[in-house]
């Protein structure tokens, strides 16, 4: 649409603070605008803040410079993309661990290459990634480990702790395994365990868990968070845990509960509590390190939160915790089938959702804490692509995941409009102009999709042109009406 100057020059003077020369906009985030709780909301100098989130967290490999891998011009494409439909927050790494020994299915070039030994350009990226983020006013979430392989995380520490022990990896997504296309290093892949160290995931999660009690892996661990926290951004000069655009440090992606007494559900939910969990002192030690070194930023776990009531209230509770977090899978957890297009398999994954957000508002009341959906996501209408060369092409629709995306944002609104504790929805994951049909394998064998090294690419991604994105947008919108009507909430 082309508009005249006229009513351009109207709008800047009626919108000033949306037109770039004007307003807040073109500074970002003032130097003291932390985010901080109030009991079970968060606030910023202009009051209520509500998280319209993405993940995005490969933000720091896309930013650095081209000899990395890197693409800035992806990269600020789809930051405008993102804050265009009024995403203010944006969940990423700000670690990864790489090895001596090569190593598979995670993100590479990696941050930390070894102990104590950095990438500085991928240390730029960050740098960089967050300087753009804050002249579009958005916020991130900082994650500093992973229970997952596709950052190296925690196994990769307990590795180094142990002379290099080979990680006992679960099957994965294999880029060049068969079937190949074509045109070389375009995909497909499959999941594989060819050429690895293979074993059932509960080995590999146990692998991974044994950084709770391993202290030369937690020292390393610990080193990288003061780096990371202390480190002075290249762009702009901002100390990092002096840098409001930073809203929260996150222990680590999805760490798991490393002593469960018994499964009752499947994929590792709902535990039978075990008060002598190491997750607990862990998640003690770790988040009161942080707090020491970032008083003004917030902390929360990284927890998916399927484990139940009691690991719920037992790891939010911390006082160094500040708010509690979940994470939604209905594939992923066996409530949902993404070839199944009856209405019955999407009403039972939109009750799974429902039940999840309302439960878990209940408990995150019950200790007092605002809490965060930071991860769900669902597949496009894939049965679509069940006799195609990929079970994941981009010209699937998306009918039931956007019914879905619908109905999981609309609870978490409906949630903070009544006085619940959800403050935000965050899905997963932002794959921006990215497909599978075009996608290439770079020099260093990443096609950064939205998701991760070890799954299939275009499982879970959101493009630039999917209607989750307006999705996102009227939620923002619906919010901000609401917060402007209730001020004096
Ligand atoms: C970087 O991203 C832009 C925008 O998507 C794309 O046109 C370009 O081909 C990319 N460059 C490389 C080296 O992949
Ligand atoms: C991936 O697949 C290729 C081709 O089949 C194979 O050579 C390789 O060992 C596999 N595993 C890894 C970790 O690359
Ligand atoms: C949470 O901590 C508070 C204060 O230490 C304590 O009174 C309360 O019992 C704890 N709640 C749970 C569920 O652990
Ligand atoms: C929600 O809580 C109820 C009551 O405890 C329980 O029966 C139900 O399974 C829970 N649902 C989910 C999805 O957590």
């Amino acid at each position: 649409m082309r508009r005249s100057i006229v009513s351009s020059l109207l709008a800047s003077l009626t919108f000033g603070s949306a037109i770039p020369s004007g307003g807040k906009k073109h500074h970002g985030i003032e130097p003291d605008d932390f985010v901080y709780v109030d009991g079970l909301r968060l606030k910023d100098s202009n009051g209520l803040h509500y998280l319209t989130g993405l993940n995005y967290w490969a933000c720091m490999n896309l930013a650095a410079d081209d000899s990395q891998g890197g693409n800035i011009t992806r990269l600020k494409i789809e930051l405008d993309q993102m804050a265009a439909k009024g995403v203010n927050h944006l969940r990423i790494m700000a670690a990864s661990e790489g090895a001596p020994t090569p190593q598979p299915f995670r993100m590479n070039p990696a941050l930390l290459e070894a102990p104590g030994k950095y990438n500085e350009k991928i240390f730029e990226g960050l740098d960089r990634c967050l300087d753009e983020m804050s002249k579009r006013s958005m916020r991130a979430t900082m994650t500093l480990g992973n229970e997952w392989q596709w950052s190296g995380g925690f196994a990769q520490f307990v590795s180094w702790a142990e002379n290099n022990e080979p990680i006992p990896y679960p099957s994965s997504w294999n880029l060049s395994a068969p079937p190949q296309r074509e045109t070389p290093r375009t995909g497909w892949g499959s999941y594989t365990v060819e050429g690895i160290n293979a074993a059932p995931y509960n080995e590999f999660t146990s692998f991974a868990n044994l950084i709770y009690d391993n202290m030369q892996a937690e020292e390393w661990f610990k080193d990288h968070i003061k780096v990371v926290m202390n480190r002075r951004n290249t762009v702009n000069g901002r100390i990092y845990n002096d840098d409001p655009t930073i809203m929260t440090w996150e222990l680590a992606n999805e760490p798991q509960a490393a002593n469960p007494l018994g499964y009752t559900g499947p994929y590792n939910m709902y535990l039978i509590p075990n008060p002598n969990d190491m997750l607990f002192p862990w998640v003690e030690r770790i988040s009161t390190y942080i707090r020491s070194m970032a008083p003004k930023q917030l902390i929360t776990v990284g927890m998916e939160s399927k484990q139940g009531e009691y690991y719920f209230k037992k790891v939010h509770n911390f006082s160094t915790v500040d708010y509690a977090t979940t994470h939604c899978w209905v594939q992923n957890w066996a409530i949902y089938d993404m070839y199944d297009s009856s209405e019955g398999n999407l009403r039972q994954a939109e009750d799974f959702a429902r039940a999840f957000v309302r439960n878990s508002s209940q408990w995150s009341l019950d200790i007092g804490k605002p809490l965060f959906l930071e991860e769900f996501g669902m597949a496009r209408d894939n049965w679509e692509n069940r006799n195609k060369e990929y079970p994941y092409l981009s010209s699937a629709s998306t009918s039931h995941k956007d019914a879905y995306f619908e109905t999981i944002i609309g609870a978490a609104m409906d949630e903070f409009k009544n006085g619940g504790a959800y403050v935000g929805t965050c899905p997963w994951a932002y794959g921006g102009v990215w497909r599978p049909e075009t996608q290439y394998i770079n020099d260093f064998g990443m096609v950064w999709a939205g998701d991760p090294p070890h799954e299939s690419p275009g499982w879970y991604d959101l493009y630039d042109t999917d209607e989750a994105m307006n999705i996102l947008s009227r939620q923002q919108k619906n919010i901000a009406a609401w917060i402007k009507e209730n001020k004096d909430y």
